[in-house]
């Protein structure tokens, strides 16, 4: 499938969830199965060069290819999640969005000393939650080399501050 075809599955929304917002929505994506099983190979095959031992994903939509992905590449899958919804100890980190503000979590110790964590979600925007993320994995323990995504808004300028930081960052359509 080529990365047109691969776009063309993706869907734009106006004015959700705030007027002026281009919403991104790939659930169109995702209920095709060609288009899925591409999508999760071509991340696949940018994921396989940076040798991680773990994928971490990012509440909610992270975590529909951040699985697919962790399966493929055999290690385990980290799942980032919103505040509140994990049980046990945990430590989280606040950050903007493109249309609000939210805070994101991990369990104490669910990073372990010398993991390589690749950071995978559906979307780059304004790079507040991918950049919030790698500081958490960080802080936890954990090198974050790369970063990947389905769809980068490079007008945002998420993708170039998350560079900035060290993080190789790579997307499947712009
Ligand atoms: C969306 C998207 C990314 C984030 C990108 O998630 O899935 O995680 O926004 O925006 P940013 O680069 O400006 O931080 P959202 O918080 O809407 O949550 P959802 O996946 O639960 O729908
Ligand atoms: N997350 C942040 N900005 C977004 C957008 N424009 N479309 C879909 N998801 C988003």
């Amino acid at each position: 499938m080529t990365r047109a075809e691969l776009q063309a599955l993706v869907r734009t929304i106006p004015d959700f969830p705030k007027p002026g917002i281009l919403f991104r929505d790939i659930t169109t994506l995702l209920i095709d199965g060609r288009g899925f099983a591409a999508a999760v190979d071509a991340l696949v095959m940018r994921a396989r060069p940076h040798e991680v031992t773990l994928v971490a994903a990012i509440e909610a939509r992270g975590f529909l290819f951040g699985a697919a992905v962790a399966r493929a590449l055999g290690v385990g899958v980290l799942p980032v999640r919103k505040a509140g919804k994990l049980p046990g100890p945990r430590v989280g980190i606040d950050y903007a969005l493109e249309y609000g503000t939210d805070r994101l979590e991990i369990h104490e110790g669910a990073v372990r000393p010398g993991d390589r964590a690749l950071l995978l979600d559906d979307l780059i925007a304004t790079g507040g939650t991918a950049l919030a993320t790698t500081r958490l994995l960080r802080e936890a323990g954990a090198e974050v080399p790369a970063a990947l995504f389905a769809i980068d808004l490079p007008d945002l300028g998420g993708a170039d501050l998350l560079r900035a930081e060290g993080v190789a960052v790579d997307s499947l359509m712009v």
